[in-house]
């Protein structure tokens, strides 16, 4: 690809978008950035330095003095705190169930924006969370919404925990998810909604390689 654009991925919890960003990022050699894993950084260190999770003036003075690095890893991408590897603490249903109030705070927000606007300031990014589209790189070449049923979301949830040893309620996971996305469509700043110009892709029924050929080639007709 001989133009370096930026891939917004938007989307709600459980539609694919980590694991497809990822992927198309990898084939293109571009870099991939999790915003979501940004504020479960923010939610994990708040929880551990005992911060009120709705206060947003005094989140803000903890993400000022927190450092939160993301690096490629081997299979997946690392998240460090404060150069402490936090990859798998940021993934606990404790930090998982709290994120959203972190994300709410607009003070929060601002500044996590800021970030990821300076990441993606060279081009070849390809970021995912819920309001790079509408928010975060407006501005960028190419906008997807992905979309997947709450059931086969919750499901995909289920056996990605089953395969790693880790026992789960179909149910409760099914209802989590339904809350998070009505937490993340009902709060008041940068609320997660498909940008008027993105290309909304329903994954319920595709398969993981279908999804990432299918923005290759949007990829390709945009650069
Ligand atoms: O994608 P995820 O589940 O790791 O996101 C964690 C939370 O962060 C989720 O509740 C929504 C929020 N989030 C956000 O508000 N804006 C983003 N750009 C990314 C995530």
């Amino acid at each position: 690809m001989n133009k370096r654009i930026n891939i917004a991925i938007d989307g709600p919890a459980g539609a694919g978008k980590s694991t497809v960003a990822r992927k198309v990022a990898d084939h293109l050699t571009f870099l991939y950035i999790d915003t979501g894993a940004m504020y479960r950084a923010l939610t994990f260190k708040a929880i551990e330095n005992e911060v009120d999770l709705e206060d947003g003036p005094a989140l803000k003075d903890l993400l000022d003095t927190t450092v939160i690095d993301l690096q490629v890893g081997e299979s997946e991408q690392l998240v460090l705190v404060d150069h402490t590897d936090v990859t798998t603490d940021i993934r606990s249903s404790h930090v998982t169930n709290n994120v959203s109030f972190v994300a709410r705070q607009s003070e929060v927000r601002e500044e996590m924006v800021k970030r990821q606007k300076l990441l993606a300031d060279r081009g070849g990014v390809v970021m995912d969370g819920r309001d790079i589209g509408t928010h975060v790189l407006p501005k960028s070449e190419l906008k997807v919404f992905l979309i997947a049923s709450v059931e086969e979301r919750a499901s995909r949830r289920y056996k990605e925990l089953i395969e790693n040893g880790i026992e789960a309620d179909y149910d409760q996971i099914k209802d989590e998810i339904a809350l998070r996305d009505k937490r993340d469509t009902e709060r008041e700043v940068a609320p997660l909604v498909k940008a008027s110009d993105a290309i909304e892709i329903d994954t319920t029924t595709m398969s993981i390689s279908d999804v990432v050929d299918h923005i290759l080639q949007l990829a390709k007709e945009r650069a």
